[in-house]
């Protein structure tokens, strides 16, 4: 490439982050060492995984323009009104809950720390609000249920009844013993697309097992934009949920065999899953924004769980802002499957057949397929995936 060539691929690959700056939280060199010195004589918060996936995404910048733990004002207005306070669109309330016995050895503008249940200090917050919140309310507005069946709804109520926000500095994050390599920033994610040239990119959120609809979705978005970014959600996710290791082995051997890999990159959110249905499509389209992404697939009941939300929902979320504030263009697919008479994927978009020439199996069903040895038809899932997926079941 020449120079002229490098500085306008650098120019045109980026997507700007969502508030216009890539955050960056963590400390520089002199601030660690003034932080680590102090903080023997801070209050202590222990986090649990999913506060430290949350301080993650908001010191990488991934949660961009997040610097902390939300303020007061920011999480009601995310709450009521899916935006920050200062009207910057935001769906997901990120909040750090303490006790009240422990809320009371904060103080306004003090730092905390915050360490890992290993007892590393992970990063200082410097406390800006300490509020009281209504988890009735967050739960029918972010997660339009206040059922306790709902695994988002439970784990906000099993929180503790004190919110604390403040911006973050972080020190150490603890380190990934599994697929260490896929853990991109969101600045290494954007220095890769702007060195493969790469003008347009869609991210692909998932939490499941790769199967076939996904790649056929995949695929049809790769025919329109310069690059793929796969990027699995692994973070917590729910007990019977597949793990991500196991889901990351699934990705290799497809990616191997049936991907371009030089219009492929295959990263990971750290996130941890919320289940928040359309709510948290806006939250992942904007992750992926900061990460670099120009387009981001949502298909049929993204990130829902259960009958909590209907089958588009996640869709016509979008519809309540305006294009150039989420910046990040949604693709919408309708619901897919394998169609015996096409001979292909398809959806009822594309295709004039009924119902009983389709191939579409349930979640439950083809677990119980793989636990019982059994390959999936090829039309539902690859059966270099199945065999992954079936050894993996036999281990566990
Ligand atoms: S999610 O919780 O991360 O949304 P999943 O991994 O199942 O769950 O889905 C990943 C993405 O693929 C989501 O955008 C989802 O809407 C989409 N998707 C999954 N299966 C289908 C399908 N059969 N047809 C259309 N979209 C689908």
């Amino acid at each position: 490439m020449t120079a002229v060539h490098e500085a306008t691929a650098a120019a045109t690959t980026t997507i700007a982050p969502h508030g216009g700056t890539l955050v960056n939280r963590f400390a520089d060199e002199t601030e660690a060492a003034r932080l680590k010195s102090r903080a023997a004589s801070l209050p202590v918060i222990e986090l649990d995984a999913r506060q430290i996936s949350d301080i993650e995404l908001i010191a990488t910048g991934a949660a961009s323009p997040l610097q902390g733990f939300l303020t007061r004002s920011d999480y009601t207005s995310v709450v009521h009104d899916l935006r920050l306070a200062n009207g910057l669109p935001w769906s997901i309330p990120i909040t750090l809950a303490v006790s009240e016995e422990k809320s009371k050895e904060l103080k306004l503008d003090g730092e905390v720390a915050l360490v890992s249940p290993a007892g590393t200090l992970v990063a200082v917050l410097t406390v800006r609000d300490i509020f009281t919140y209504d988890r009735e309310v967050e739960a029918a507005n972010v997660y339009g249920t206040t059922e306790q069946a709902h695994p988002g709804v439970a784990a906000l109520y099993s929180q503790p009844n004190i919110l604390i926000g403040g911006e973050i500095t972080v020190l150490d994050l603890p380190k990934h013993d599994d697929f260490p390599e896929y853990y991109l920033s969101p600045a290494q994610t954007r220095a890769i697309f702007a060195e493969r040239g790469w003008r347009t990119v869609v991210g692909f959120q998932t939490r499941n097992p790769v199967h076939r609809a996904h790649e056929y979705l995949q695929k049809v978005a790769l025919e329109m934009v310069d690059g793929l970014l796969l990027h699995p959600l692994v973070g917590q996710t729910k007990g019977d949920d597949i793990p991500a290791d196991v889901r990351m082995r699934c990705y290799r051997v497809l990616l191997d065999n049936y991907y371009p890999l030089d219009r492929t990159l295959l990263a990971v959110n750290p996130a941890a899953m919320r289940y928040a249905g359309p709510r948290e499509a806006i939250f992942h389209a904007l992750i992926r924004k900061n990460y670099g992404c120009t387009h981001f697939i949502v298909g049929r009941d993204h990130a829902g769980v259960g009958n909590y939300y209907g089958t588009y929902d996640a869709q016509q979320i979008f519809n309540r802002f305006t294009a150039e504030e989420i910046g990040i263009v949604p693709l919408k697919f309708e619901h897919t499957f394998w169609c015996s008479k096409c001979g292909s994927m398809a959806s009822t978009k594309s295709c004039p057949h009924g119902a009983e020439d389709r191939i579409i199996l349930s979640g439950t069903k083809v677990r119980e397929m793989l636990r019982a040895g059994e390959i999936p038809p090829v039309e539902f899932t690859r059966p270099e995936v199945a065999s992954v997926l079936i050894e993996a079941m036999k281990n566990g």
